[in-house]
């Protein structure tokens, strides 16, 4: 098959085109014929971070696509069903292997290229405000790196959840649009004080809880956006910056810290029931995610290079 591979860790220019092995798949295992590859951000620091193992590597956590061939023991899935699917690596290839747990039929009427994107997007934020922090209606919650997929999907859910959401995003223009998606309050994290506006916005008290994405510098500012007893929900580093918590900040408030990883969780019964539930919710028109741009898969160097460098508004895609 043709894949997008790499086999030195850098910039998006590592990734090159060209034609591996296909995938192949034990007794639980499900074969993707890949239509659309969301590139997650954990996609772009796998490419900086993950050493390949031997040889090329396919990067990837997710896609979307129909199945070709399943092993002996699938019940899950049927060849020839549309799914979205997950696994720690080989989404971005033609062809996509999957434990059958990590596939996910697709509902009638639901878009594929959307589709590609529920899993570790939508999944994540409902697991992270919901099982792990135990999000309530009417708190607070602040949402920083909230213009990725992570963060559009958690703005989505934490508002249809009863919850006040303020939302950070670089550019006046960008944080705006997040208001359409259910954030009441937006906060351009590259030109104003978080922790200045979170406190005016709440009465000096600070929010109920802080769902980080990005991590790195901005944690001093996170740390005083929080109320006292409030919780400190670690999901993501998109910044790439080394990210520590302060002993003082979490005793001096008596914080709550949450960390999760959803790829860990998704496979059980109860990740499956939520994935499954989000993939009505979006062909019901409830959720959705922008697509800010769709590369071809073969470009998957320029795919990247654009969503690590231009500030999408949501998911940047590949269509094989
Ligand atoms: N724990 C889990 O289970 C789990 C699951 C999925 C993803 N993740 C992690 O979550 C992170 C985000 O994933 P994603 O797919 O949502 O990525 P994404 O679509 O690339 O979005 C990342 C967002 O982070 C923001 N950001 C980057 N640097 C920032 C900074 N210094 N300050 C504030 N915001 C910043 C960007 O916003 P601006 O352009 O506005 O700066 C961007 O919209 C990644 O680290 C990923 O590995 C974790």
């Amino acid at each position: 098959m043709q894949a997008a591979i790499y086999t030195r860790n850098g910039d998006p220019d590592v990734l090159t085109w060209g034609t591996v092995s296909d995938p192949a798949i034990g007794p639980t295992g499900v074969l993707v014929k890949v239509a659309y590859v969301s590139i997650e951000g954990g996609d772009l620091i796998s490419r900086r971070m993950t050493p390949p193992a031997n040889g090329p590597h396919v990067v990837g956590y997710q896609a979307a696509g129909t199945v070709v061939a399943i092993g002996e023991q699938v019940t899950r899935v049927a060849v020839g069903q549309k799914v979205c699917a997950f696994h720690w690596f080989g989404s971005h290839a033609e062809l996509f292997a999957v434990d059958q747990r990590h596939a996910f039929p697709l509902p009638d009427g639901i878009d594929m290229a959307m589709a590609s994107t529920v899993p570790t997007t939508f999944g994540t934020a409902h697991d992270a405000l919901f099982e792990f922090a135990g999000l309530q209606p009417g708190e607070t919650v602040l949402v920083q790196g909230a213009a990725g997929g992570v963060g559009i999907a958690a703005v989505q859910l934490a508002a249809q959840a009863g919850a006040r959401v303020i939302a950070t995003a670089s550019g006046a223009g960008r944080s705006a649009r997040l208001a359409e998606y259910g954030a009441a309050e937006t906060i351009d994290h590259a030109a104003e004080s978080i922790a200045e506006r979170c406190l005016a916005l709440t009465d000096g008290k600070g929010v109920d809880m802080v769902m980080d994405i990005a991590g790195g510098r901005a944690m001093a500012e996170l740390m005083r956006a929080i109320r006292y007893r409030g919780r400190y929900l670690m999901v993501g580093i998109a910044s790439g910056e080394s990210t520590c918590l302060d002993f003082t900040d979490m005793v001096t408030k008596s914080l709550t810290c949450h960390g999760t990883l959803f790829g860990r969780e998704m496979g059980t019964p109860r990740g499956q029931a939520i994935v499954e539930d989000l993939l009505r919710q979006m062909a019901a028109g409830a959720i959705r995610m922008p697509i800010d741009r769709v590369f071809p898969l073969s470009e998957a160097a320029a795919a990247h290079r654009y969503a690590e460098q231009a500030h999408p508004f949501g998911r940047v895609l590949m269509a094989a």
